[in-house]
């Protein structure tokens, strides 16, 4: 079993209606001796506020490419520097295709890009969004480079579907 204690995960939040579970998620990577530093994508502070990662993590929450303040603190490449180990949960359709793209158009993919550390990805979308056929090129040429999938698991969706979805 993986151990956590004194790791540093950078978490990575996307624009999915899973958000909502990663607060969950840092209070467990937390509870598991973990020290988590947060990352959001600007669709994933509308589904769920920086506020409640921050105060979960007990650290500052990372959310603008373009912030000198920010810059002038822990800026990207400390922090990409910084983390052990990279989980996106949940992970968009839209981010998976811009990381399998290469992209570093706002902080998280750039994070992905500068960074050594392993990243691990848990999608979570629409069923028919899962199946997609660009959605599973995207993943294949993502798993094909060493990425780590966690999910998606089945059940009943938010939007009323029944399938592949939430992590
Ligand atoms: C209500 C709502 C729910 C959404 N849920 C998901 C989702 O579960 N998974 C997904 O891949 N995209 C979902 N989307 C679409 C993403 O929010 C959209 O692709 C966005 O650009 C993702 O941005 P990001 O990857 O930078 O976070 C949803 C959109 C809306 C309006």
């Amino acid at each position: 079993m993986l151990r956590l204690t004194n790791r540093q995960i950078l978490l990575g939040i996307t624009g999915g209606i899973a958000a909502y579970k990663s607060a969950e998620l840092t209070r467990m990577l937390k509870k598991a001796g973990a020290d988590v530093r947060v990352v959001m994508t600007p669709a994933a502070a509308e589904f769920i506020t920086p506020l409640t990662l921050q105060a979960l993590s007990g650290n500052p929450v990372h959310l603008q490419l373009l912030d000198p303040e920010a810059e002038a603190g822990m800026g990207h490449i400390e922090l990409a520097r910084w983390a052990d180990l990279i989980l996106v949960a949940p992970a968009t359709a839209d981010f998976m295709a811009r990381v399998a793209a290469g992209m570093g158009n706002d902080l998280l993919t750039t994070l992905c890009l500068a960074s050594d550390a392993p990243l691990c990805l848990a999608p979570a979308m629409n069923q028919a969004m899962w199946r997609d056929h660009q959605t599973q090129l995207n993943v294949q040429a993502l798993q094909a480079r060493g990425i780590q999938f966690f999910g998606p698991a089945s059940g009943e969706q938010a939007c009323g579907d029944t399938g592949w979805d939430e992590c």
